[in-house]
């Protein structure tokens, strides 16, 4: 049978899920209600999602490999020049600089993440390599770039992408510091995914917030703030500003409420109530989560409208928009 076919077969099994045993308070709610998951299944932020999810199925059905899917997957946004938020091409520091964070983690606790990273074009694979490689979860900095050349990873050369270079020298004009992540300047992918088994994997990669003060980090290389796993329960990430997501530590929180027996929308919808209420100036910030529990279940939440992610299943990788805290 092929790769493709046993995949849809093990997806269309996979989908009626009836439970047994009471395990956890997180088990024994699902167990009260009809469960309407489906595996595989693949998230990812915003509309570059979509190619995304598309390289991540591809890979799924190439190698059965959840963890291998979710880094091809944003690979691919890593790579796409008109993409302002993720990879090298991505808006620079304050200083004209760009500086990438991203990190990867699977649903037995294995996780890694580089920070404030420079001249590597592919910084989820150095996040994977220190999770492979090293007995630690995070390097940053020069650090990382030394990491990656004892790993074999290319240095790019230093110069800023002709779109970056234009919208940094239109910044330059006023130098307005000014960290606001909104709806048209959105941010970061980040990937969650289920294997038709239930194995989940995540990742997580950008070029952080545009013009930012030199050294700043995000979320996103923060195991449990950009992203967090755990095959017990399920996988979460975000997207938005940073600073906002680590002061709820907002993958971590979506998880350990999907834990406690919330579906992974009514986590979503948590978190961003949280982080509303922890957060000054919320009408000029945006924020927005993904969620899959481990029975493929997903939700979606934002704090404003305009967040939208790519939903890739057996039948399709659909963009679709999220419903927000704050309504249109
Ligand atoms: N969410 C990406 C960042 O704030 O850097």
């Amino acid at each position: 049978m092929s790769q493709r076919r046993k995949f849809i077969k093990q997806s269309l099994v996979g989908s009626a899920i009836f439970l047994p045993g009471v395990a956890s308070a997180y088990t024994s709610s699902a167990a009260q209600r009809s469960v309407a998951g489906e595996k595989p299944v693949i998230l990812s932020t915003w509309n570059h999602g979509v190619p995304a999810n598309a390289d991540a199925w591809a890979k799924l059905n190439e190698t059965g490999n959840i963890l291998d899917a979710v880094e091809a997957g944003v690979r691919n946004t890593e790579l796409d020049l008109t993409n302002l938020s993720v990879g090298l091409q991505g808006l620079p520091d304050r200083e004209g600089i760009t500086t990438l964070d991203a990190s990867i983690m699977t649903g037995d606790g294995a996780c890694g993440s580089v920070a404030f990273v420079r001249q590597i074009k592919h910084p989820i694979s150095l996040a994977r390599a220190v999770m492979e490689k090293t007995p630690h979860v995070m390097i940053v900095g020069e650090g990382a770039r030394q990491f990656a050349i004892e790993q074999g990873f290319p240095l790019e050369k230093e110069v800023l992408s002709p779109n970056a270079q234009k919208e940094y020298d239109k910044w330059k004009e006023k130098s307005e510091y000014k960290p606001i992540i909104n709806i048209e300047n959105h941010d970061t992918i980040g990937m969650i995914g289920i294997d038709a088994n239930g194995k989940l994997a995540g990742s997580c990669t950008t070029s952080g917030l545009a013009y930012k003060m030199h050294g700043r980090v995000g979320d996103s290389p923060i195991i449990g703030a950009g992203l967090y796993v755990d095959d017990e329960v399920g996988a979460a990430t975000a997207t938005g500003l940073g600073e906002t997501i680590i002061r709820i530590c907002g993958s971590f929180l979506i998880v350990e409420l999907m834990r406690q027996g919330r579906t992974p929308q009514e986590a979503c919808e948590e978190a961003v109530r949280r982080l509303v209420t922890k957060s000054k100036n919320i009408k000029d910030i945006q924020a927005g989560f993904l969620a899959i529990n481990k029975y493929g279940e997903t939700g979606a939440y934002a704090v404003h409208p305009g967040f939208n992610f790519a939903k890739a299943t057996a039948s399709g990788n659909l963009l679709i928009d999220s419903n927000s805290h704050f309504k249109p």
